[in-house]
């Protein structure tokens, strides 16, 4: 079992854990245990084939990892998705590269500010560990382009709901790009979606939330019951900055009309998730890329953002940041 966490990483070691969870709880037959193991390793070897198949010879390099591999859970019962970096091996804690999806970032998939820099800040912040079963809800998906760097960071299943682009248009995308046996596109009102209860183990949105989910009690009644115990939510929107907080209309509306409204500081996001008894953590903060992934957009030909760029020095940069969130759920045996 030792030679299997080491040799299979994150993934693995997080399955075994469960395992040696399971096997404390005494509930699993021997064969089931075997079945198991076997599992693990088969889903971490295909994980690892999708992720690198078509690199060429020699173009990646192993490193020998030193530290030394986190002591199983003696206290808590199961792993938590959603893992701070500060608590990651060495060898968990490799960065997301951007420059492997460059070529899918153009003006026919970008919608806003680079939302493939805002994804990457979110998963170098809050690596999401996931097995290839679990589901994941990229809700306001737009094009699809955080759905598939989503799949292929995670490896797990992904369900790209978006309510202005229709199912039809991201599902050619995503065949085209060959994500199409990992990626279910949906065409639905974030505010009426019908997906089961305690689906998903995260729920991702990016430069999307902000649209529908500024009302008190949105995140409880509506997005909370479609997530599993112990699952993880990330979110990264454009916001207020704190010092400008309740301000939006007086100092956004000439660039943003009647939408202005809808840009919230950090701490008013926090107050809008709420504290439900199944919420674990929330946090939100002001995030570092909000330069790199606006300055991406602007450069871009899109026509929207010929737009915004008459406003990046006198109203964007001045008084918006990105905000991100992230909540953690408490696990079914929660504390
Ligand atoms: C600026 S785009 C961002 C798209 C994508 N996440 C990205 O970053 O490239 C905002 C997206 O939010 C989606 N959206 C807005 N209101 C929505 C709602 N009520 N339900 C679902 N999606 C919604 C729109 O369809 C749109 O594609």
């Amino acid at each position: 079992m030792k030679r299997a966490i080491r040799s299979f990483g994150g993934y693995a070691d997080a399955q075994l854990r469960r395992l040696q969870n399971a096997i404390a709880r005494d509930t699993l037959p021997q064969s089931e245990r075997e079945q198991h193991i076997l599992k693990s390793v088969k889903n971490a070897l295909d994980d690892f084939n999708r992720r690198y198949a078509g690199r060429e010879t020699g173009s990646i390099r192993n490193y020998i990892d030193r530290s030394d591999n986190p002591a199983p859970d003696s206290g808590g019962l199961y792993d938590g998705v959603l893992c701070a970096r500060k608590h990651l091996s060495n060898r968990e804690r490799v960065c997301m590269d951007i420059r492997n999806y460059q070529a899918y970032i153009s003006a026919e998939t970008m919608m806003g500010p680079n939302s493939v820099r805002i994804l990457a800040e979110l998963f170098d912040r809050y690596p999401l560990r996931l097995a290839p079963e679990d589901l994941v809800l990229d809700l306001g998906c737009g094009t699809g382009l955080t759905s598939l760097v989503i799949a292929k960071e995670t490896g797990a299943r992904v369900y790209a709901n978006d309510l202005w682009i229709s199912a039809e248009e991201n599902g050619k995308r995503f065949a085209r790009w060959g994500v199409g046996d990992q990626i279910t596109p949906v065409c639905e009102d974030a505010n009426d979606l019908h997906f089961e209860k305690k689906q998903f183990r995260a729920l991702v949105s990016i430069d999307a939330y902000h649209y529908f989910a500024g009302s008190s009690g949105f995140f409880e009644e509506k997005l909370l019951p479609l997530l599993k115990d112990g699952g993880a939510v990330l979110v990264g929107i454009p916001g207020l900055k704190e010092e400008y907080a309740g301000r939006a209309r007086e100092l956004l509306s000439d660039w943003l009309g009647e939408d202005a409204y809808m840009f919230k500081s950090p701490g008013d996001w926090s107050a809008l998730i709420g504290g439900s008894n199944r919420i674990d953590s929330v946090e939100t903060w002001e995030m570092d890329c909000f330069r790199e992934a606006w300055d991406d957009w602007l450069e871009s030909d899109h026509k929207f953002a010929l737009g915004d760029r008459k406003f990046y020095e006198t109203v964007i940069q001045p008084y918006t940041c990105f905000v991100g969130i992230s909540v953690t759920l408490k696990e079914i045996y929660g504390r």
